[in-house]
């Protein structure tokens, strides 16, 4: 089997993510099961190895390779060797020594991901790097989307996001999941603007195929979707922002904008979301949010990813669920 790796959404392409996309519906219906679970990766394992924190994003892959009955290991800087001096080249290569068919890596160093595939046997998906990519989450973004435009018009999921306009609000500048965002959004035909402080955008967005802007008020009149991002504090090194007072009134969707919105416009976050900074509360879990869709698809689409880089081949037709079988395998 060729070995393949997930770094980057650009790796995808439109025909890649739609495949993905594709994929995830049919194990969106696994996981509505009363057994979630088919035996598409039984006896792979999938190692999940993350150098920086995260409470969803490590759990939705477990979860995920466990619905594909993988065997899977857990590893966590902290309460490793790392925290004992070891390099992550060294790390990552006794994993490959136990006979991992794929790492799951995140690092707060952008490129680490691409770095362990030069390193290892095993595939590897990343699952955050620095501030470069997050490409499983701005899949799950699509997939839940594409789901909820698809509710709201009465038909079933289409390909395409076209002529979807996202506002993608906040510290766009130190945000993985915005630049992933950028990308597939873009491919499957939306528009999307960035809102920001301009200390808070990318220095140079003009190979990004976007449009930027400084006021939200002006922006969310014309939008489908507003997607707020957390600031991230772990990687705002120098004085940015004047007061998270200022931001807030400027930048956050508080319950005043909100009410603001058309009935229909959607709004989204990758977690973790803090409450009262750049979302209200109420709005975060008001019935136009799409957070908890957006968890619970995480896994569906991760488990499209794992068995689309892992059964290659080798994969037995018969394991695959058709989407329409509701018997269990
Ligand atoms: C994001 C991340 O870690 O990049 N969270 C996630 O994976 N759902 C966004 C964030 O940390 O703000």
């Amino acid at each position: 089997m060729n070995r393949s790796d997930l770094l980057s959404v650009a790796d995808l392409g439109r025909e890649g993510i739609v495949e993905v996309l594709r994929l995830a519906d049919s194990f969106a219906e696994v996981s509505e099961r009363p057994v979630p679970k088919v035996p598409a990766l039984r006896g792979r394992t999938v190692a999940t190895v993350f150098f920086e924190s995260s409470t969803r994003t490590r759990l939705s892959f477990e979860a995920a390779a466990k619905r594909l009955s993988a065997d899977t290991m857990t590893f966590t800087a902290a309460s490793s060797s790392v925290a004992k001096g070891e390099s992550v080249r060294d790390t990552v290569e006794t994993l490959d020594a136990m006979g991992v068919d794929a790492m799951v890596v995140r690092h707060s160093s952008a490129g680490t991901p691409a770095q362990v595939a030069r390193w290892v046997r095993a595939s590897v998906v990343n699952a955050g790097d620095g501030q470069h990519e997050h490409p499983t989450q701005a899949l799950l973004d699509c997939f839940t989307l594409r789901e909820a435009l698809a509710r709201r018009d009465g038909r079933p999921p289409g390909d395409d996001l076209a002529g979807v306009r996202i506002a993608i609000v906040g510290d766009v500048r130190h945000s993985r999941v915005a630049r992933s965002g950028v990308l597939a959004y873009r491919a499957l035909g939306a528009t999307v603007v960035l809102v920001a402080p301009p200390t808070l955008l990318p220095p140079d967005t003009s190979s990004w195929g976007v449009t930027t802007s400084g006021d939200l008020d002006e922006v969310l009149p014309g939008v489908d979707v507003v997607y707020l991002l957390r600031l991230q504090a772990e990687r705002i090194r120098e004085c940015l922002l004047p007061s998270l007072h200022e931001y807030s009134a400027r930048y956050a969707l508080t319950a005043e904008r909100e009410r603001r919105l058309a009935p229909e416009v959607l709004v989204m976050h990758p977690g973790p979301m803090v409450r009262g900074v750049e979302i209200d509360s109420a709005v975060a879990s008001s019935a136009r949010s799409l957070v908890t869709r957006q968890v619970r698809n995480g896994v569906a689409v991760r488990m499209a990813v794992l068995f689309r880089l892992l059964a290659g081949a080798a994969a037995d037709p018969v394991l695959v669920p058709s989407g329409r079988a509701g018997g269990e395998p």
